[in-house]
């Protein structure tokens, strides 16, 4: 069988490409109204909120987008968090909107310090809200966001979290941790096609919303709220997107959280460990290393390019490269959503043996 292990999109289960298939419905209809209300409400359990929460039709990014503009407005002072490609993309999105973006930079494969946070938030009042990515897929590091939602709370300012790579996976319970806005993607952990991106909105968030004045159409939440009492969306919604994502959200139901966070932690546990007893080196503070993605130092010597190519091509393997700066540096193993140890098994199989053919030798 052949093995998608990019960090998303990931494999779809069979029950899911299968839902996929169904015919279309009538997206003003009470079918699809039925399926709304259904989707909407155990995503919320998965999110462990009381929020409002949309399914936006379009992509992870297009869910950031929704974060921002729909709580700010030109001029306003965010403080981004970067350590990585994906708090570079909020940074830009926000920026691309007008906001006066101050950045919080730490090093990439580095973790967020909530100290640091502290300090910037205490040294400028103006920061309205702060932006930051939860599982940072670049880097395979998962920032430290209890203790950053901490401060943010203390501080009284919005928090807006990508969690694109981690809700689902990871444990990420949004109303006790204090998280104001949090977006993810169907294709991540969710087992489903490319398509949705969730978001969830806190009350505190709705304030803020109501004095934003950036310019929004199509990602307009007030909008979205509106619709969404017809259980409807604005505009037409990816309904086979929905099916799947009716079905893995049984599926998932039935395994539970607990017991979904634990299966990722064993299979990240798996990989990590494979990673080391082949010599090869984690790229971020192992301490902070992902359990969805796991992100790998290539070998001296090693070409990134080729070795993937033998694995996709030879071993039907596929992983993903370096991302921005790191690539042809690092490449990744994703191993979120459907994802067992046996699937780590393979593909570490898999990595030992493309490395062999390139002539890695362990060191020491
Ligand atoms: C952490 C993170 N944020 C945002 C995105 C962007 O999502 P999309 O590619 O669906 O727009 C991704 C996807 O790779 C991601 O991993």
């Amino acid at each position: 069988m052949k093995q998608l292990r990019i960090p998303g999109p990931t494999p779809c289960p069979e029950a899911v490409l299968q839902a996929v298939a169904q015919p279309m419905i009538n997206h003003r209809g009470p079918q699809f109204q039925a399926l709304m209300e259904r989707v909407t409400t155990r995503l919320k359990e998965f999110f462990n909120t009381k929020n409002d929460l949309y399914v936006l039709t379009g992509s992870g990014t297009g869910g950031m987008e929704t974060a921002v503009v729909n709580h700010l407005s030109p001029g306003d002072k965010v403080l981004a968090i970067t350590n990585g490609y994906f708090g570079e993309r909020f940074a830009g999105i926000a920026e691309a909107f007008g906001a006066q973006v101050v950045r919080l930079e730490f090093p990439w494969g580095e973790a967020a310090q909530p100290q640091a946070l502290k300090a910037a938030l205490e040294k400028d009042r103006e920061i309205k809200a702060v932006v930051v990515v939860h599982n940072e897929t670049s880097t395979g590091l998962t920032n430290p966001l209890r203790g950053l939602a901490q401060v943010v709370r203390a501080s009284d300012r919005l928090l807006i979290v990508d969690a694109v790579s981690s809700l689902g996976a990871l444990e990420l319970p949004m109303d006790e941790w204090g998280v104001d806005v949090l977006v993810t993607g169907s294709q991540k952990g969710w087992m489903v096609p490319p398509g949705l991106a969730m978001i969830a909105v806190s009350p505190r968030a709705w304030q803020y919303h109501t004095q934003a004045r950036m310019p929004r159409y199509y990602w307009d939440l007030s909008k979205a709220r509106r619709f969404l009492e017809k259980g409807q969306t604005p505009w037409t919604p990816a309904i086979s997107i929905f099916y799947g994502l009716d079905s893995a959200l049984e599926m998932m139901a039935r395994e539970g959280q607990a017991n979904i966070i634990a299966r990722h932690r064993r299979v990240a546990d798996l990989v990590r460990g494979r990673v080391k007893s082949l010599g090869l080196k984690l790229f971020p503070d192992e301490k902070f290393a992902s359990n969805t993605v796991t992100c790998i130092r290539a070998p001296e010597g090693v070409e990134v390019k080729g070795m993937l190519k033998y694995l996709r091509e030879e071993e039907g393997i596929t992983l993903a490269g370096g991302q921005g700066m790191l690539e042809g540096k690092t490449f990744r193993i994703g191993h979120l959503g459907w994802v067992d140890e046996k699937d780590g098994e393979v593909v570490m199989k898999g990595v030992e043996k493309a490395l062999a053919r390139a002539g890695y030798v362990r060191a020491g």
